[in-house]
């Protein structure tokens, strides 16, 4: 199941990364696609409709809101890959700005995105970008787990509010090796002395299935979660068979 010949507002487009990816598959299956980011600059895609927004602000996707329904008037399918865990942090040194910061980026975009999409679409669906750390205990990672556990939750819940209308789902990676991840590891291999390829495995040593995601491998789960009509409130594991 493909996304063609529909409006696609996609978020959080970071170059290489999942949003990116996604990108590309649907503006050449005849989507108008449309995407946002918080400092995207006009030449990051020169072909596509793309506006900055910090989607942690109301008066932000007030202004992303209005942008899209100049743009298309309304859309069909809202994609979401904003988020990041920004730092790792001892549990116990976790201070409140982080905390609230992290939060912010993993779930308040998500919570004020899907209100905004709500009111673009009469009919369509959503797709939210969680992880694998929603359901593992990563202990320097903490703030991260717990904002994409509050995701998995707040999908689970609007799924009753939008049905039966507008479909709510996510989709959940393991460890996916972008091109920001992949800049991380090659230098942590020079700070370290650790070899690349040591650092590779020990990433996705708790996978079943031993390849490496890479962001294009994700497009056809989010295309499913998108379209398929037999799901709401859903979350699909995209974890190769990760084991927690
Ligand atoms: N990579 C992984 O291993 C992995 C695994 C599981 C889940 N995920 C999730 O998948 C999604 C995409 O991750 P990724 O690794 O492809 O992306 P990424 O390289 O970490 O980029 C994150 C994106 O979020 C955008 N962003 C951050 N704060 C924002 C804000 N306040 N307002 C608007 N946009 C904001 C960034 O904008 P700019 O580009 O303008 O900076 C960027 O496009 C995230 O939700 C992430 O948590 C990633």
């Amino acid at each position: 199941m493909i996304i063609e010949n529909k409006r696609v507002l996609i978020t959080g487009a970071a170059i290489g990364g999942i949003g990116e990816a996604i990108m590309k598959k649907l503006t050449l299956q005849n989507n108008r696609v449309l995407v946002t980011s918080l400092n995207m600059s006009s030449d990051r895609f020169p072909d596509i409709k793309s506006i900055s927004a910090d989607c942690t602000r109301e008066n932000e996707i007030h202004k992303l809101e209005n942008w899209v329904k100049s743009e298309v008037g309304s859309i069909d399918v809202l994609i979401n890959a904003i988020g990041g865990s920004l730092a790792s942090k001892k549990p116990l040194e976790i201070d409140s700005n982080f905390f609230n910061e992290v939060i912010s980026v993993n779930l308040t975009s998500a919570v004020l995105l899907t209100q905004m999409a709500t009111k673009l679409m009469k009919t369509g669906s959503i797709v939210h970008i969680v992880s694998t750390s929603a359901f593992e205990a990563s202990l320097n990672k903490m703030s991260y787990g717990i904002a994409k556990a509050g995701l998995v939750y707040y999908i689970r819940s609007m799924a009753q509010v939008l049905a039966p209308n507008i479909r709510i789902n996510g989709v959940s990676p393991t460890y996916v090796f972008t091109e920001r991840h992949n800049r991380e590891l090659k230098q942590k291999a020079v700070k370290t002395g650790v070899s690349l390829e040591k650092l590779i495995s020990d990433r996705i040593v708790k996978q079943l299935l031993r390849e490496p995601l890479q962001p294009e491998n994700l497009n056809e789960m989010i295309e499913f979660a998108a379209t398929t009509p037999l799901m709401t409130g859903r979350i699909l594991d995209a974890s190769l068979g990760r084991i927690y």
